[in-house]
């Protein structure tokens, strides 16, 4: 299988929505994590809640890997149309399982290792069909030698909410499983590794929601509002577990309009406050966005993209609020816009975005997506103590408080509302150093140029540019987001065939770094810029402010890109 290892398994697990595909995957990766392998998952379902195709693919493997892999090497279906999606990418060597009897009989291509296992006819005769999945599950870990004892622990854990019988039902059809597969004779050779032994490993398996939940918890996250939208709500729902214990105030808001207006009211009262949403809550929230700016108001926005424009594919991967996030509003409107690319970063950077929307007093955009929103990965721990928080800078209580006081950084201390000698007047309207409304031409001049000129320096704060490679390289490839990890790989697969080829991550996409982006270019012949979305839109900043010229590889059909994909473009390009 394109010659990957043995020690780096992929199993996808695919079925209509409802059958409990998703809860599979899940158990699995728990397991696989336990066993110390490294992981990434990546699930796809429809908007509905029952019925569709759903799918789950998780990646385990014995070293570090950075995104969901190319094609299975283990397929499991539950049912004809998981079967037609999938079957043209079957290829010899693969491994099958499937549920027989079933709704279908598969046309098995010569060289796949083919296990019937009757699933749904298990699960009938125990009289429990809801735990058809328990039964794939079973087979699996007997074939794929995924550990029997913690696949008991997790699915005991994840179902003790629905009671003791819901439980033993499952562990019942689980066992049927492991029997129905013990009866079958093995032919493939597929099985998750066996890790090296790391008594430093301390890892943490998690989704990219909870992870940006998690950093803003380690921030010092004091307010949170949001309306709830695929796939930014589980950052909410992770938030909402865990803020009120510490005191916070979380509020599900009627609309994002409101939730964006709550969040600043609550920075401006002194607090660190936070919302998340996804593309079509993002353009809802553009007024309040420029509110953010005109008053220098600390503010997070977390922004889990999804295929658009409008309600577009809600549950689908897209890179495409680039230009809604960096231009969307009214007015010349500045603000910072980050961009995650896995779950570590949805920690990291979540702090990193409160940093820098509490020291340059402005609106932070944190871009994530529908890829890493649901994908599990290990991740080191994160400890929290490693972390440096920064806090707003507040007035001293000296002599005059002017609220916009025109200062050499452009940074204007802040005050919290009560605070003696403090008073002034807050709005939107273009305003004064005191913060009284000026409709003056100069004025407006004056104060915009400091709004702007602060932002100047955002990209000496942290280092948010990544170069992978040394040396002069024949292509170079510039991405983002999630697509990072795609490309980490495919570049590692390109040097070890001796192809000269370099990576450029740019984690601060606005202001964009420029000078990091013309130290890349000069050192490569050409350029690729891989990106999900239609119209290339970094590539579209990147040609507009830099003297580069990368040649766009867009795709958006709800999938990310495959390692082999870039791997193939690279190749195409030097032919
Ligand atoms: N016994 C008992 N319960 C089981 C089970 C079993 N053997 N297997 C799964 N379940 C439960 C799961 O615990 C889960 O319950 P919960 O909702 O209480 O957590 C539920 O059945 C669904 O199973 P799961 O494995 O999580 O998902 P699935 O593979 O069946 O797929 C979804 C269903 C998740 C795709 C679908 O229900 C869904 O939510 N779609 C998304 C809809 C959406 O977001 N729409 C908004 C668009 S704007």
């Amino acid at each position: 299988m394109q010659g990957k290892s043995k020690n780096d398994l992929i199993i996808r697990v695919g079925g209509e929505g409802g059958e409990g595909v998703i809860s599979v995957g899940d158990f699995i990766t728990q397991a696989c994590a336990r066993a110390g392998l490294d992981v990434y998952t990546f699930k796809t379902f429809p908007a509905e809640i029952k019925g569709g195709y759903a799918m789950y693919q998780l990646r385990a493997s014995t070293e570090a890997v950075y995104n969901q892999g190319d094609i299975f090497d283990v397929l499991c279906v539950f049912n004809g149309e998981a079967y037609e999606m999938n079957k043209a990418r079957l290829k010899p060597g693969h491994a099958l399982v499937y549920d027989c009897p079933g709704d279908f009989t598969p046309d098995i291509p010569e060289g796949v290792h083919a296990y019937p296992i009757p699933m749904t006819q298990t699960a009938k005769d125990l009289n429990n069909v809801r735990a058809k999945n328990m039964v794939a599950m079973g087979a699996l870990s007997v074939l794929f030698n995924i550990p029997e004892a913690s696949l008991r622990e997790v699915l005991t854990a994840k179902f003790a909410r629905k009671g003791d019988a819901v439980v033993q039902g499952n562990i019942t059809a689980f066992e049927r499983g492991l029997e129905l597969a013990r009866a079958l004779k093995k032919t493939d050779p597929w099985a998750i590794g066996t890790p090296k032994k790391d008594p430093d490993r301390d890892v943490i398996v998690m989704s990219g929601n909870n992870a940006i939940g998690l950093g803003a918890m380690i921030a010092g996250l004091e307010f949170f509002s949001a309306y709830p939208i695929t796939p930014a709500t589980e950052v909410a729902i992770y938030v909402a577990k865990h803020l009120p214990k510490r005191g916070g105030t979380l509020i599900q808001a009627e609309d994002e309009i409101a939730s964006i207006s709550q969040v600043l009211g609550a920075s401006y009262a002194g607090k660190k406050a936070m919302t998340s949403t996804s593309g079509p809550g993002l353009a809802l929230m553009g007024e309040m966005i420029g509110m953010a700016f005109m008053s220098e108001t600390p503010c997070v926005v977390v922004d889990v993209q999804r295929g658009g424009p409008s309600t577009g594919m809600p549950t689908k991967h897209e890179q495409s609020d680039l230009f809604l996030a960096v231009h969307g509003g009214h007015g010349d409107c500045g603000r910072i816009v980050l961009s995650v690319e896995n779950v570590q970063d949805c920690v990291a950077l979540t702090v990193t975005a409160f940093n820098l929307a509490e020291k340059y007093q402005c609106p932070v955009i944190l871009l994530s997506d529908g890829s890493l929103a649901f994908s599990t990965q290990s991740s080191p721990y994160p400890d929290p103590a490693s972390f440096t928080i920064v806090n707003r800078e507040r007035w001293d209580g000296k002599g005059e408080y002017n609220r916009y006081k025109l200062t050499e950084s452009g940074i204007s201390p802040m005050v919290d509302p009560g605070t003696p000698g403090g008073m002034h007047i807050a709005t939107g309207l273009e305003h004064s150093e005191k913060g009284t409304p000026s409709y003056a031409g100069e004025n407006h001049e004056i104060m915009q140029a400091k709004r702007f000129n602060k932002l100047k320096t955002v990209v000496n704060d942290v280092p948010l540019t990544e170069v992978d490679g040394e040396g002069d390289a024949d292509i170079g490839i510039i991405t983002w987001g999630g697509t990072i990890g795609v490309v980490r790989e495919a570049v590692q697969r390109l040097r070890a065939e001796g192809i000269k080829v370099k990576g450029f991550y740019p984690k601060l996409l606005h202001p964009l770094p420029v000078e990091q982006f013309e130290d890349f270019g000069k050192g490569c012949k050409r350029i690729l810029l891989p990106e999900v979305n239609f119209l290339g839109q970094l590539a579209h900043f990147v040609r507009a402010e830099t003297s580069l010229r990368p040649e766009s590889y867009t795709i958006c059909g709800g999938l990310p890109f495959t390692p082999e994909m870039i791997v193939k473009r690279v190749k195409e390009m030097l032919a």
